[in-house]
């Protein structure tokens, strides 16, 4: 679905410069006489604003783009007037980050956690389509209350899944994945529920106060990586807030193989969720950056 086209170019400030020309991916702007007009199909602009980015006399309106113009309520500086980090220090950043499974009991506010997401979506995404849709869980309650929709899930999946003529019907229908997680995961989901009946024990969310989950509407073309990549910029963000966060991968399964955990939450049965972040302020600093196995990139020269 496209959007109507909103590009302008003030005639009066253009100077036929053509740099947003020479940037537009559509290539639906030329330069007719000494001014910019946007003179190729209305459908095939991609809303992506480089026009304006490049435009020195800020000729160029996006209203689509503009829209979502980063305004932080957590953040004292102005984005676009902070300084750019080293290539040092933003891989100091990224390699600093480790996921979070112990966290102290403080809440993380509200506009922390909306900052959180104006800084995801300044990921890319495919065909610059934004599809993405984000839900927050904002405190304990919450968080008990999903912790406690996706029990729900995996003690029903434990229960099937131990008996061997299901997991081969299984089979027959949807290949290897039953039978892959009975081997993988069955056992230790078994004891993180048995821990959390008998002691309340949270092996999901690790005790996370506050979590973010990323989804995506339909009509994306590539809406997991999206999702993905927003919750990258998030995990990193989050990171210089002196948060902590973990991916929950078992959250997403859950949601996606449960319909009835979106109803229960209000999530559109249309939407899938690609990404859960746990967010929370960590009890145990990191001192030491993540070690990595090494690897060798293929080098293909033609
Ligand atoms: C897609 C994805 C799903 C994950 N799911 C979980 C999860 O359900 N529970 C958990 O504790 N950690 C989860 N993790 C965190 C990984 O275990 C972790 O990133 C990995 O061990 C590397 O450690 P680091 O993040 O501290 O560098 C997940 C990570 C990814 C990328």
């Amino acid at each position: 679905m496209s959007l109507p086209l909103e590009t302008t170019i003030d005639p009066t400030l253009c100077d036929g410069c053509a740099l947003c020309a020479s940037v537009c991916p559509a290539e639906i702007i030329s330069v007719q006489g000494d001014t910019a007009r946007v003179t190729g199909p209305a459908d095939r602009c991609l809303h992506c604003a480089h026009c304006a980015a490049v435009c020195p006399p800020g000729a160029v309106t996006v209203p689509s783009a503009t829209q979502a113009a980063l305004g932080l309520a957590t953040v004292s500086q102005s984005p676009s007037t902070a300084p750019l980090p080293s290539t040092a220090s933003l891989v100091r950043l990224m390699a600093g980050r480790r996921s979070c499974r112990a966290y102290r009991d403080k809440p993380v506010s509200r506009a922390l956690l909306e900052d959180l997401v104006r800084i995801g979506i300044t990921a890319p995404s495919g065909t610059n389509s934004q599809r993405w849709t984000f839900t927050l869980l904002p405190g304990r309650r919450a968080m008990e209350r999903f912790g406690a929709l996706t029990a729900r899930f995996f003690s029903q999946l434990n229960f099937v899944v131990r008996f061997a003529p299901v997991r081969l019907a299984a089979r027959l229908v949807s290949g290897d994945t039953l039978e892959l997680y009975y081997r993988e995961y069955y056992e230790r989901v078994q004891e993180a529920l048995d821990e959390w009946r008998r002691t309340g024990r949270d092996l999901l969310f690790h005790g996370a106060p506050a979590a973010i989950f990323i989804g995506s509407r339909p009509g994306g073309t590539t809406p997991k990586e999206d999702a993905l990549l927003a919750a990258q910029n998030i995990l990193l963000a989050a990171e210089t807030m002196g948060l902590g966060t973990c991916l929950v991968g078992y959250a997403v399964e859950a949601l996606a193989a449960d319909p009835r955990i979106k109803r229960e939450m209000g999530i559109p049965k249309e939407e899938r969720v690609h990404a859960v972040i746990a967010v929370g302020y960590p009890k145990v600093p990191w001192k030491r950056p993540a070690g990595r196995r090494l690897v060798t990139p293929r080098l293909w020269e033609g």
